[in-house]
């Protein structure tokens, strides 16, 4: 595997690469790669000859208020379990490599009304900046497939709807949610909770299961649902941003008969902010 932090590098290989007929497949990540970044990288591996990880911390998608300064940086550590994990290339440029006329100036991509509920009406700005960078690495890239997980829900179907909206040639593919054995959802932030915090934090999908099930047994009051579920987490310690149930195509507002159904929450345990997501077929 080859660690290439240079745009034209990258662009050299992908040439040689394209010349034989392989396949690219890409899989962005911010690094600090856990079980499952790792599971993204297998399955782009299922769909094409070759496949590049990017680890990019991207300061476009923080706000001043939020972790950029000391979100983990740990490329060594990324570039051994991704030589390991079948990947062809980690391209890990730098931000002036990403952003080469300032971040002020760069050109923006986004996707309204999707980037602005849920994640985006809490964290604004934050999806102008996932769209604006995703679209960068298509753009250097040109993968025929690119990986993201469900476990950011709402990224993925902005980035479905960003790729559709622009007639990409770019097959999205959705890898499930990798999560540790008390069903915690793996993320990099996790590292950030205390021990105590630790062991509340599964009740986060604990909550949105037991949803899951209230709804799969015929119950359709949603808002009565998302209060309960919003109620039980702020009980035994989160402050929840939302608990939403909401139609997995568009995350609209679900009618009665709407039978793919996604409930997605966002809640901050000490000063860790945690997301999770089930998709329940009704
Ligand atoms: P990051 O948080 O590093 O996540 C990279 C990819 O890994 C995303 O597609 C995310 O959904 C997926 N992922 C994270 N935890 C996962 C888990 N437990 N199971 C399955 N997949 C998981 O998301 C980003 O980075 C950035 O916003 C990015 C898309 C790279 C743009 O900067």
């Amino acid at each position: 595997m080859k660690l290439i932090q240079d745009i034209k590098e990258l662009q050299a290989q992908l040439g040689e690469w394209r010349a034989e007929g392989d396949h690219v497949a890409l899989v962005p990540t911010m690094g600090n790669l856990h079980v499952g970044h790792m599971s993204l990288v297998e399955l782009a591996r299922e769909h094409a000859e070759r496949v590049v990880v990017t680890v990019f911390v991207n300061p476009t998608q923080f706000s001043e208020i939020e972790d950029f300064d000391d979100y983990p940086r740990t490329l060594e550590r990324d570039t051994r379990r991704l030589k390991q994990g079948g990947a062809d290339v980690l391209l890990a440029p730098d931000v002036d490599m990403m952003y080469p006329f300032g971040i002020e100036q760069c050109t923006v991509v986004s996707v309204p009304y999707l980037s602005e509920i849920l994640c985006g009406s809490i964290r604004p700005g934050h999806f102008a900046g996932v769209t604006s960078v995703v679209a960068r690495f298509f753009s250097i890239v040109q993968p025929d497939i690119a990986v993201f997980g469900q476990k950011d829900f709402q990224q993925q179907l902005i980035i479905r709807r960003m790729a559709a909206d622009l007639s990409l040639p770019i097959k999205i593919i959705t890898a499930p949610i990798v999560r540790d054995d008390d069903g915690l959802a793996m993320s990099s932030r996790n590292s950030y909770l205390s021990d105590d915090e630790r062991a509340v934090a599964p009740k986060l999908y604990e909550t949105l299961k037991t949803l899951g099930e209230q709804l799969q047994a015929g119950e359709r009051n949603y808002d009565e649902l998302e209060k309960g579920a919003y109620a039980a987490l702020a009980m035994v310690g989160f402050a929840p941003d939302y608990v939403a149930v909401r139609r997995a195509e568009d995350l609209s507002n679900p009618d009665r008969d709407c039978d793919e159904i996604v409930v997605l929450a966002a809640a901050t345990l000490g000063v860790t902010r945690l997301i999770d997501n089930v998709v329940v077929t009704i």
